[in-house]
């Protein structure tokens, strides 16, 4: 990899003069993709082991993407929610059939916001339930992520992510994730919502384990709460299935949150609903400028058209399990990891002991090794290619990969 150019060097300056400085930004400037590549505004390529954070599912610059947007660009921006446009009907139509579960679709424009609207939707059920303020809870688990909206960081149940922005809204109480028995100490009639990724993302590629989704319906049902998985970083391909929650065939939940994958690279969010709860945001209780933006929409009905196959999702797990394999051997050459797990093409290798804390360290070099990888926490590497990702880009990256750590570990 070439060294950094002056222009490189001065648009970092003036990021770092300009920019809040709430991100630790690599020293690249990127400029161009090309399904799983991706390259900088000096020519290095780099191979996209990350797609953004589980975003840009079909690669950099699918065509297919690119024609529906370009379109939409031509004939129709933006109007507000007072009126109808096509693109966001036939998207909430699209998602609705494919969801197997919900009967009503809101859109939005991230994953927090679409967490937003579904903690107001549980409260509004509990309180149309009558149930009074005390009766409002929501459960969720430690490890998870739920954004960083004041009350989607107070749900994310992770301190780390709160310390500083107390008073924090009240109403949350954490559960340790996948533990059954003390979930049934917490649950009771006052719990108005169970909230929970399928796999947790942020907090280090942590699959549920089987049946605890069913447990959670069990008792959601039970005490009349809602269940609402986070499906923002999971979901829209990136197990091998169209949905996380598909994997568990018996489970129907009540809402679903989407994000990231569901528009490819461009922004939007969306919350489905089942028809327990489909009517409970009326006119009024909620709403967003830009949610449900036709270019938006358009560009996520045409990334759904292209998940929507069998072919894609067995690749999708196909895949995985190469990669899988491959992080092995890679671990049969630099004893690195203490476990390597996940789904599909959302995988976690957690490193053992004598590299804890290296995560951030080690995601560096292997950008410094043309390849982009993330970490999930401090103790996690995390690789999530886009779900397109081919066998050559696929053997490259993990040529580079080994590469790099081999360099990081001589260093
Ligand atoms: C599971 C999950 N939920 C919610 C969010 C928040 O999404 P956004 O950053 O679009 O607000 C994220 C983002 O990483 C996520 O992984």
């Amino acid at each position: 990899m070439k060294n950094p150019s002056k222009r490189t060097l001065q648009l970092i300056t003036k990021a770092k003069k300009y920019y809040l400085p709430i991100y630790k930004q690599r020293e690249a400037i990127f400029d161009h993709g090309k399904g799983a590549r991706i390259w900088d505004i000096d020519g290095n390529d780099y191979i996209d082991f990350g797609s953004g954070i589980a975003v840009n599912g079909l690669g950099h610059s699918d065509p297919d993407l690119v024609k529906t947007l370009t379109a939409q660009t031509k004939k129709l921006w933006h109007t507000s929610n007072v009126f109808y446009t096509e693109p966001p009907i036939l998207l909430a139509e699209t998602l609705v059939k494919l969801s197997g579960f919900a009967k009503h679709v809101f859109f939005c424009n991230s994953g927090a916001e679409a967490n937003e609207a579904a903690i107001k939707l549980a409260r509004k059920y509990a309180a149309d339930s009558g149930r009074p303020l005390e009766r409002r809870e929501i459960i969720t688990f430690t490890g998870s992520f739920h954004g960083r909206t004041l009350t989607t960081v107070t749900a994310t149940a992770q301190p780390k992510y709160h310390a500083g922005f107390e008073p924090l809204p009240p109403g949350f109480v954490y559960c340790p994730f996948n533990d059954e028995q003390a979930l049934e100490k917490l649950v009771s009639d006052k719990t108005c919502a169970i909230m929970l990724e399928p796999i947790q993302g942020e907090g280090g590629i942590t699959p549920a384990k089987p049946g605890f989704l069913n447990h959670i319906r069990k008792l959601c049902d039970k005490y009349d709460a809602l269940m609402i998985l986070d499906e923002i970083q999971c979901g829209m391909g990136r197990t091998g299935k169209l949905f996380a929650f598909h994997h568990e065939p018996d489970v129907k939940p009540d809402i679903v949150t989407l994000a990231k994958g569901l528009g490819g690279g461009f922004p939007i969010g969306a919350m489905l609903a089942a028809e327990k709860c489909a009517d409970t945001l009326q006119f009024g209780s909620h709403g967003t400028t830009f949610g449900g933006n036709p270019m938006a929409t358009a560009v996520a009905g045409a990334v759904l058209k292209k998940l929507n196959s069998k072919t894609l999702m067995r690749a999708v797990e196909q895949r995985g399990k190469e990669m899988r394999q491959a992080l092995e051997q890679i671990n049969g050459k630099f004893s690195l990891f203490k476990e390597i797990r996940g789904k599909g093409l959302m995988i976690g290798a957690e490193l053992n002991q004598s590299f804890q804390g290296k995560a951030a360290e080690i995601t560096e070099a292997a950008r410094k090794g043309s390849l982009l990888i993330l970490q999930a926490g401090p103790d996690v590497l995390r690789i999530m290619p886009p779900l397109t990702v081919t066998a050559t880009e696929m053997k490259e990256g993990i040529k580079r990969l080994n590469k790099a750590l081999a360099t990081y570990l001589e260093t």
